[in-house]
């Protein structure tokens, strides 16, 4: 469950979110000249709109006056002037400030996408198989929109707000009766005090709204990744259904939250005409009583409305920073996650020699509860090709996965030319063994970019010789948009076997000193598998070779090969060893020869 926690407890949160915020911090660092500089522009628009209902009173002053002295009232055109450069500088300064800030923004909003997707990479398949992908990337996504979401409210709607307040304070302070200051304040204290407190109480709705969202989101993205499986059952109806129901869970949140809002604004609305009216009340008595001219009824007037203007949306940035302080919580809190598997701190780069493989006493789990590998000790000496047998789930495939180490083991330890692969550094462990995995999985992109993935710089002439080994050079040079065909979504507009021979392509032009096979051929026909054997001897012939098959007649000629049974290694030899030895490896060998005289059989019948 992606939010299954629920909100934590409030002082836990607020201290995660000056966290969070902080943590913010660096990536606004590298264009700190710029951020400065924007805030300047906000201050210099700020002031030229509060002087804009000042220059106002004194327009109104001057025409007071002139009719008091009876004067021919010519035109206050300097004051006029000032009033126009006003209120185009207050425009100015604020798209200059947009202007100035964007680069900010939205290069901190690129810093971090690209450290969480790097963060995402660098968690180990443990954390990738156990979360729903499609989850992660609404979290990425809503994340990363939070960041941008915060720096603008920062800068568009908080800090505008107590730029403003702070300078027309300033002026009723020092021209008025405390009074008024007083008034202005207290009615701002009130108007944020009701939002915040309004709001916290929605948080809630909203919380469930969103988890509900992220529920559904996933049940779709299901669906969909699963499309085929969903039609072979015929179970559109109970996918919609799982859908539907959370979606009916989600749109009773969805409408509290509404109704809610609705509440809140309006008390918000009701607060701001009773301040207004409270200041006008104020303002009028006061000319009344010929303490203030009419010029500063004027500006104490546009004052709070201008003032509330943007007080109106604070409730509504308030909310906004609330959620986006949520979302960013979980793109920190994915930031914050170890990863399981990392390099030692003193890690040195594999060097390796021959490419010796060496498996000691290895014990292994998935989970504590069920131990898969059993004290597996085998070593593939350089050159060397070493098969492993054995029914579904003996535990091939996760060989392969310690010998990249995926996973750490629990006991005893996987080595490489003499070095614990826990002790080198993942990449280059990496680097230096290929794989043709058991299900190839390939990028929604061109045949030529899967193949070439191998080994990116390789040259267009090298990608054609990988994939004319792989025979599967004839295949892509007939189809209609030959090496620039799209694969689909996860390889799927491929067969079987197209995939698995774009595997072993790029697995050739990686050109490791390692190699491994993990049913490199299990989805081929005879005749194609015939071929590509040879191949893959070829490309095997100094290399160190780890082979699972299914398929016994493939491994034949390994010079050793390893029988496994729930975890545990039950046989070792050669093939005419273990067939002298008589036990599960004959045995299934002879089943496997039955089979095949049987469709041979069948065969002939046919033709
Ligand atoms: N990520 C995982 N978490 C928990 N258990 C797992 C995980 N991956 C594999 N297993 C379990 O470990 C056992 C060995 O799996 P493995 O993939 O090594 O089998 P295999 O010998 O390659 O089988 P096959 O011939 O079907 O490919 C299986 O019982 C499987 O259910
Ligand atoms: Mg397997």
């Amino acid at each position: 469950m992606v939010h299954a926690s629920g909100p934590p407890p409030q002082v836990h949160k607020n201290r995660r979110d000056w966290h969070n915020l902080r943590s913010m911090l660096p990536f606004l660092w590298e264009f700190r000249g710029r951020a400065l500089f924007a805030l300047a522009c906000l201050v210099l628009s700020k002031t030229a709109n509060v002087g804009v209902p000042v220059a106002l009173k004194a327009i109104i002053d001057y025409y007071e006056q002139a009719s008091r002295a009876e004067l021919t009232a010519a035109m206050p055109l300097l004051l006029l002037l000032a009033y126009g450069l006003l209120k185009l500088s207050a425009s100015l300064f604020n798209e200059l400030r947009d202007v100035v800030f964007a680069k900010v923004r939205y290069r901190a909003m690129r810093r971090l996408s690209t450290r969480v997707l790097n963060h995402l990479l660098k968690l180990s398949l443990r954390y990738h198989l156990e979360r729903k992908t499609g989850a992660i990337s609404r979290d990425l996504e809503r994340g990363t929109r939070s960041v941008s979401q915060i720096l603008n409210y920062m800068a568009f709607s908080i800090l505008p707000i107590v730029v403003e307040f702070s300078l027309v304070a300033t002026i009723m302070l020092h021209n008025y009766d405390p009074v008024f200051a007083g008034a202005m304040f207290g009615s701002v204290v009130l108007y944020m005090v009701f939002t915040f407190l309004v709001t916290e109480w929605r948080m809630d709705f909203r919380h469930h709204m969103n988890e509900l969202d992220s529920r559904g989101n996933s049940i779709a993205f299901d669906s969909l990744i699963n499309y085929e499986t969903v039609k072979y059952f015929g179970n559109e109806r109970l996918q919609l259904q799982r859908y539907d129901d959370t979606l009916e869970q989600w749109e009773y949140w969805a409408v509290k939250s509404q109704n809610s809002m609705s509440l809140l604004n309006f008390g918000q609305g009701a607060i701001i005409a009773l301040s207004v009216t409270l200041m006008m009340v104020l303002a009028a008595r006061s000319v009344s009583a010929g303490e203030m001219r009419i010029g500063d009824l004027v500006m104490v007037n546009a004052f709070l409305l201008q003032l509330f203007i943007p007080l109106g949306f604070l409730g509504v940035v308030y909310r906004q920073i609330k959620y986006a302080l949520a979302d960013m919580d979980l793109v920190f809190k994915l930031l914050d996650t170890e990863p399981e598997i990392r390099d030692a701190p003193d890690a040195r780069p594999l060097e390796v020699s021959e490419g010796r493989i060496t498996f000691e006493h290895v014990d292994f789990s998935y989970q504590p509860e069920r131990q898969i590998l059993h004290d597996v000790s085998f070593e593939v000496p350089p050159g060397h090709k070493v098969a492993v047998v054995g029914h579904s789930g003996a535990g091939k495939s996760t060989l392969s996965r310690l010998i990249f180490r995926f996973y750490d083991v629990q006991a005893g330890c996987v080595c490489i030319d003499g070095q614990d692969v826990r002790e080198v550094s993942q990449e280059s462990l990496r680097a230096a063994i290929g794989i043709v995995p058991q299900d190839t999985v390939l990028f929604n992109d061109s045949i030529y970019f899967n193949i070439a993935y191998g080994r990116p710089e390789a040259s267009r002439e090298e990608v054609i010789e990988a994939a004319r080994m792989a025979c599967i050079l004839d295949f892509i040079e007939r189809l209609p948009d030959g090496w620039d065909t799209v694969v689909g979504e996860r390889g799927l507009k491929l067969s079987g076997g197209e995939k698995q021979r774009v595997a072993i392509a790029r697995a050739i032009l990686k050109r490791p000193r390692i190699l491994i096979f993990d049913e490199a051929t299990s989805s081929l026909d005879s005749h194609t598998e015939q071929a590509i054997q040879q191949t893959l001897e070829a490309v095997a012939a100094d290399h160190t070779t780890l082979v699972i098959a299914h398929r016994l007649s493939t491994v034949v000629d390994a010079d050793q090969i390893l029988v496994m049974d729930q975890g545990r290694i039950v046989e070792r030899g050669t093939h005419t060893e273990l067939l002298r030895a008589g036990g599960a490896y004959k045995a299934m060998w002879e089943l496997q020869q039955q089979e095949a005289d049987e469709q041979g059989d069948e065969n002939a019948a046919e033709s």
